[in-house]
């Protein structure tokens, strides 16, 4: 029998957060942390949800830890947090040309990482079944979850620094506006002695001078005018089939990373012909694998900013709440830029956010490119809907199947399609397990169930099909 239990490891991350807040303004009592219960009561929707169909999932999630299972787990309490030091993330970003400086954008996280035995971590995914891993895997999973065990620190203080070619141009720091309850920065600052606007992409060095952990991160100086190739990252950059959670959760913590064939090359061909060409990465995997990530795609992929799913979702509609504020806040830093959208059919977010912002922002969206994930891979049973797509014009959209089928397109004048491969856009839902005549066996419930099962697994381990 399939046993969902309530908790995931995000509640335990806002319950501590909570006691790192109580310690950090003593006098009347916080509000207690939203977070467990919301993901209680999604949890409890999934299960009411699925009901008899349940046993049909292709679920990996038995025997869900409880949040005291994982508190005593993790064994982690105030007091011990009290003598771990501050550390910070500072993910890879952009900043934009005001005419006089730049507007450098720092955006991360500061948190504490306890000393947590990463093998009791581990131990908590059931799901994960990491009997028979040889060394490599094991080595990977240590180092992938590290970081799960992060507690936020809220309203820390952290100041920022710039590098320009290896010397600071910030006089040794710039005071930046405390974290969130959430531990969450997110703000631009201006900053001089960075140079003009030389129609080129320029890569500065950015840093936490007050944290102890590696605070150190990129940040990109993007001209004015050219072309943004903004893209989601699993099932469209590198192989994680989502949409088999088992592989995909083996996919994210156990195995090297897999590009999907000829996007590597195909990314380095716009690179070198793309007028203007910056590159944004929009995930919503959670932040606590940004380090994995930004290695990943550093090393197979042009350097670009990145986008990290906030710590604070706990439903499905933030999750595309999200994806919109992050193109939103991309499209409004870069008026003058032409944006080229790409996604899959797995990500449901994607499929009504792109629409939507070429529909807001008509000038500025030059391309959207959905990979077909189904035409190549026929363990994607997820039914897709395509019906936002209906107002946009059929020249500005194209649903490829292979990274050769994007290859020769003449991007920067427009054209997005390539004629020679068939499309079938229903406006509809399409897709999956419907086109194998089992839709009386697939309904709504099902559907629905799968989107309980990616929201607890995305909220606790970052699966990303959403
Ligand atoms: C916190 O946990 C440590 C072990 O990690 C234990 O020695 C200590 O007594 C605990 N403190 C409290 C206040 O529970
Ligand atoms: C924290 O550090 C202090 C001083 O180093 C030490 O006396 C104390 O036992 C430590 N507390 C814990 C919970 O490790
Ligand atoms: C982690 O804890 C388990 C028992 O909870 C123990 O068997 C194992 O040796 C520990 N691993 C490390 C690296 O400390
Ligand atoms: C470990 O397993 C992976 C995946 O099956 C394989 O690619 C790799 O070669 C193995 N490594 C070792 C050291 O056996
Ligand atoms: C993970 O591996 C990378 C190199 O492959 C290394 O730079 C990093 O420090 C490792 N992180 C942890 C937490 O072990
Ligand atoms: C940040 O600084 C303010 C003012 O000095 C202080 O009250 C607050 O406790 C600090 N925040 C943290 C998390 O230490
Ligand atoms: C760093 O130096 C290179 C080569 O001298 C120069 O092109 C670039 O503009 C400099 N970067 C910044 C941010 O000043
Ligand atoms: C941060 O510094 C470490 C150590 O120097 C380096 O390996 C890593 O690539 C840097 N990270 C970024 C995002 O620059
Ligand atoms: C999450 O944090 C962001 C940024 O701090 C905030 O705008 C948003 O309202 C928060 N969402 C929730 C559900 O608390
Ligand atoms: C730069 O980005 C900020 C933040 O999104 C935006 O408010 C501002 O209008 C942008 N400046 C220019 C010149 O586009
Ligand atoms: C995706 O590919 C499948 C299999 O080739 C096809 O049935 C489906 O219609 C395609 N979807 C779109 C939107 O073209
Ligand atoms: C087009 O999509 C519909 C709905 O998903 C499907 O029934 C049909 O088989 C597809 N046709 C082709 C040629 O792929």
């Amino acid at each position: 029998m399939l046993k969902f239990q309530t908790y995931s490891l995000w509640s335990i991350l806002g319950g501590l957060s909570v006691l790192v807040f109580i310690q950090a303004s003593p006098a009347p009592a916080p509000a207690p942390a939203p977070v467990p219960q919301v993901v209680s009561s999604l949890s409890s929707a999934f299960v009411s949800a699925t009901g008899a169909a349940a046993s049909a999932l292709p679920t990996v999630i038995l025997d869900w830890p409880s949040l005291s299972d994982i508190e005593k787990k993790l064994g982690v309490n105030n007091s011990d947090l009290q003598n771990v030091s501050n550390s910070g993330l500072l993910i890879p970003s952009y900043a934009n040309f005001t005419g006089q400086n730049w507007n450098v954008r720092f955006y991360g996280l500061a948190y504490k990482l306890p000393n947590v035995n990463t093998s009791d971590l581990v131990s908590l995914f059931n799901a994960l079944s990491t009997n028979d891993l040889n060394s490599t895997q094991q080595a990977l999973l240590q180092n992938r979850t590290q970081d799960l065990a992060s507690i936020p620190i809220p309203k820390a203080n952290l100041t920022g620094i710039v590098l320009a070619n290896g010397t600071d141009v910030t006089n040794g720091g710039i005071g930046l506006t405390t974290s969130d309850d959430f531990g969450e920065i997110d703000q631009f600052v201006p900053v001089s002695g960075l140079g003009g606007d030389t129609g080129k992409v320029q890569v500065v060095q950015t840093g936490l001078i007050d944290v102890t952990g590696p605070g150190n991160g990129t940040a990109l100086l993007v001209p004015d005018q050219g072309i943004s190739i903004v893209s989601d990252i699993d099932d469209v950059l590198r192989i994680t089939k989502v949409y088999v959670p088992n592989q995909g959760l083996f996919n994210s913590f156990v195995q090297p990373y897999v590009n999907v064939a000829g996007f590597p090359e195909l990314f380095n061909t716009w690179l070198t012909s793309l007028p203007g060409v910056a590159f944004h990465y929009d995930t919503t995997t959670p932040v606590e694998l940004t380090r994995t990530y930004v290695e990943y795609l550093f090393s197979n992929y042009p350097i670009g900013s990145l986008e990290m799913r906030p710590i604070n979702i706990s439903q499905p509609s933030e999750v595309l709440d999200a994806r919109q504020n992050s193109l939103l806040k991309l499209f409004q830093t870069f008026p003058q830029r032409k944006f080229v959208l790409i996604g899959d059919t797995s990500s449901s977010t994607l499929l009504s956010a792109y629409p939507q912002i070429a529909t807001q922002y008509p000038q500025q969206v030059q391309c959207i490119f959905i990979r077909n994930t189904s035409s190549t891979d026929p363990d994607d049973k997820i039914p897709y809907d395509t019906k936002s797509f209906q107002n946009l014009s059929s020249n500005q959209y194209f649903f490829y199947r292979t990274a050769e089928d994007l290859m020769n397109l003449d991007i920067a004048n427009g054209q997005c399609v390539n004629s020679s491969i068939p499309q079938n856009v229903t406006f509809g839902e399409q897709g999956g397990i419907l086109d194998n005549g089992a839709a009386s066996f697939m309904g709504r419930n099902q559907l629905l169930g799968w989107w309980g099962l990616t929201i607890v697994l995305g909220v606790v381990i970052g699966m990303v099909g959403v």
